[in-house]
């Protein structure tokens, strides 16, 4: 029997009531093995929708379909054991009416196992999220750039940079918290507001390319580690994963090329062949001292 404590996931409320407090860490994870090396640093992984673009090469995340975001998501709760894990909800998953939200939604929270959903939209979604949060259902709102309007914003464009905007997105920002949202994205928008923003509502804002002055942070993983072709000015890179891989792939393809991979260590053999004869050389040599 094992004598150690299992772990305890972060869960809905502790993420409430980080607001105004330590910033709040997450990430994007959409498989298992990413999962497991990323959770312990971070309070919640989000199961994006981005996934579409990153996993998939589509150009946009509108063709994503639910099925996909439920295989994703399974294997990110399998893959994690401390953060919180938010789904997304698909383009087409849950705007026709909140009742199809609901069976949807319950469908990613019953498949996968994951602690809350997130969904775009500001005031159009407002009877949706209390819908579903009234039936058992943590909703993440997301509002400012929302890449599921891409075809109605003409490309992913960046929000609140003209003071003429601020007031249809700050009706959204309180229309997602009066409606009971227990946290919400904000994706590109101007400092100025998104500062506004968080001050103004009360559950904790996660900015992505919305300044520091949000409760948290997020950010796809992909990006920041380097292994994206092209990321937004807003991304940093902690890493450079692609020329890693690049040198890795390179060296596998010279070895193969060469026959030195793979190598007698990397080799099976006959048990009657044991030790192989290379091991048995290197032991006489040794043993010779030559
Ligand atoms: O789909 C996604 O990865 C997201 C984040 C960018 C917030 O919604």
């Amino acid at each position: 029997m094992s004598s150690q404590a299992p772990v305890k996931r972060v869960t809905v409320p502790d993420i409430s009531k980080r607001k105004n407090k330590e910033p709040i860490v997450s990430l994007t994870a959409y498989h298992a093995h990413t999962a497991r090396i990323i959770d312990p640093y971070v309070d919640f992984l989000l199961v994006g929708d981005s996934l579409g673009m990153v996993m998939h090469g589509f150009e946009s995340t509108v063709p994503v379909p639910l099925d996909l975001m439920i295989m994703h998501g399974s294997a990110v709760v399998r893959g994690s054991q401390q953060a919180l894990v938010v789904v997304d909800m698909p383009f087409g998953s849950y705007e026709e009416s909140p009742q199809i939200a609901f069976r949807n939604a319950s469908r990613v929270m019953k498949e996968t196992g994951c602690g809350a959903i997130k969904l775009e939209g500001g005031t159009s979604m407002a009877e949706t999220i209390t819908y579903l949060t009234e039936r058992g259902i943590p909703v993440m709102g997301h509002i400012g750039l929302t890449p599921q309007s891409v075809n109605m914003m003409g490309g992913f464009k960046t929000q609140g940079r003209d003071k003429s905007e601020w007031a249809a997105l700050e009706k959204d920002a309180k229309a997602v918290s009066d409606a009971g949202a227990f946290s919400v994205v904000i994706e590109g928008v101007a400092e100025l507001l998104a500062a506004r923003i968080t001050k103004k509502i009360e559950i904790p804002t996660i900015g992505i390319g919305a300044s520091a002055a949000c409760d948290g942070q997020i950010l796809v993983l992909e990006d920041m580690l380097g292994l994206s072709p092209i990321v937004p000015k807003f991304v940093k890179k902690y890493g450079n994963l692609g020329s890693a891989i690049e040198e890795a792939v390179k060296s596998y393809a010279e070895e193969v090329k060469s026959r030195t991979f793979p190598g007698e260590e990397n080799t099976y053999k006959m048990r009657s062949e044991s030790p192989s004869p290379a091991k048995r050389a290197t032991k006489k040599s040794k043993i010779s001292g030559t």
